[in-house]
């Protein structure tokens, strides 16, 4: 990281052009300025292979942001609160971790009025294309930022994508599931400072 005398610290290769469900759309590890980017394969782009729960390098108050989108769902509850505690420790004051995961308040929703489970399936439990994309945890808004206040971020708040500095780069922060033939958008968006 000192290498790239990079300002942030980013959990977002692999980041989809398309939309969830659209794999001929994915596009694998774009490079977005300032940001260092991990991730457990080793995509185009991937500065560090790695879990983003591994910060043992990373000193404790070291980066001013860290942007993880449907990333934090592929682990399990444990690893989650790890991480984000973990997370928690490598932003300096005032730092900003902004997620995305799928929504299972949004997803539950939609089950209820239409009872079709196939189109929602990815959302749920993953894509399941390669080893690794299964989903292991869940969210909803109340839960998450329960999650983000346990481990010490204080103010907690939606944001909207794109995600400033990230305008033109299209990731599943607006992913989308069509139901009956309507689209939905079914991300959380949630940021948290420290
Ligand atoms: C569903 S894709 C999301 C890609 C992109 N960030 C987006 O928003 O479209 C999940 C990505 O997270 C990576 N990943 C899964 N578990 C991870 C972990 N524990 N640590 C780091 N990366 C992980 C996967 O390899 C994959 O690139």
């Amino acid at each position: 990281m000192v290498a790239h005398s990079a300002q942030a610290l980013a959990t977002q290769s692999g980041l989809l052009g398309g939309r969830q469900g659209a794999p001929a759309h994915r596009v694998r590890g774009v490079d977005v300025s300032g940001f260092i980017n991990v991730d457990v394969q080793p995509l185009p782009n991937v500065h560090w292979v790695r879990g983003a729960w591994q910060m043992e390098l990373v000193p404790s108050a070291g980066v001013d942001l860290i942007y993880a989108s449907h990333v934090l769902e592929h682990m399990s509850m444990e690893c989650v609160r790890h991480t984000l505690a973990e997370w928690f420790r490598v932003l300096k004051p005032g730092g900003l971790l902004r997620l995305s995961v799928p929504d299972f308040a949004k997803i539950a929703n939609l089950y209820q009025k239409s009872r079709n489970l196939e189109p929602l399936l990815g959302a749920l439990m993953g894509g399941q294309s390669y080893e690794g994309n299964f989903h292991q945890a869940a969210f909803d808004g109340v839960y998450l930022e329960d999650l983000l206040r346990e481990v010490g971020f204080s103010i907690v708040r939606e944001w909207k994508p794109p995600a400033p500095g990230m305008e033109g780069v299209r990731d599943s922060s607006t992913a989308t599931v069509t139901v009956n033939g309507v689209e939905h958008l079914i991300s959380l968006n949630v940021e948290a400072v420290k």
